[in-house]
């Protein structure tokens, strides 16, 4: 049986290449037996102590969409050499109320574009050093950095390199093996 992923793209940006690339993945992951459901993000308020005793129904929501998946998929840029606040956000949402966190032992893999030369590089690493100290267990490798130059999504949005497609869907499948080990 085929597993849910949720995707979390790190950008609140209207026209996000992030999203464009989460979009792009969505097929080669059906491939590999995901189904991506997506999980936003942008929506929710900046994290504040008093939403500690007194838990909001939005984030009672995000969280129930995590609960609901399989394992993640986090899609991010890098801002400043780390990762945008607004994802940072999300993962503090994630974690609360104290106690009662969803991200321990949800599989996750983090893949990030840019059109810049580091190509979320520092983004990803701050990232997974962030989830592991949340008990996430990550794909390793293969690690996805990936450059979006021109001509990098054809006319209707797929990702156009037969050999990017094959690394992407080793990539997904890294995904699978390690939702499989944590079955
Ligand atoms: C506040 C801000 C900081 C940025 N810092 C970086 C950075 O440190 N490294 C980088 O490669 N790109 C940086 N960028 C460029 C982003 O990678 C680029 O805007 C990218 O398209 C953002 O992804 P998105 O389109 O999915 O939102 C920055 C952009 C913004 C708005």
């Amino acid at each position: 049986m085929g597993h849910r992923v949720g995707v979390i793209v790190g950008s609140a940006s209207e026209a996000s290449l992030n999203r464009r690339l989460a979009e792009g993945l969505a097929p080669l992951a059906e491939e590999a037996g995901l189904t991506f459901v997506d999980i936003p993000i942008a929506h929710l308020p900046f994290y504040g102590t008093q939403f500690d005793k007194d838990f909001p129904e939005v984030g009672w929501e995000f969280k129930r969409a995590i609960e609901d998946v399989d394992g993640l998929l986090i899609v991010t840029p890098e801002y400043n050499r780390s990762i945008p606040g607004v994802l940072k956000n999300a993962i503090d949402w994630a974690t609360r109320p104290g106690g009662a966190s969803s991200l321990p032992g949800v599989p996750t893999a983090v893949i990030g574009a840019t059109k810049g030369a580091v190509s979320t590089a520092v983004a990803q690493a701050h990232l997974k050093s962030i989830l592991t100290s949340q008990g996430v267990p990550l794909v390793g490798v293969p690690e996805a950095y990936i450059r979006v130059g021109d001509g990098f999504f054809a006319d209707d949005g797929s990702i156009a390199s037969e050999g990017t497609r094959e690394f992407l869907a080793g990539f997904l499948d890294a995904l699978r093996e390690l939702i499989d080990r944590w079955a």
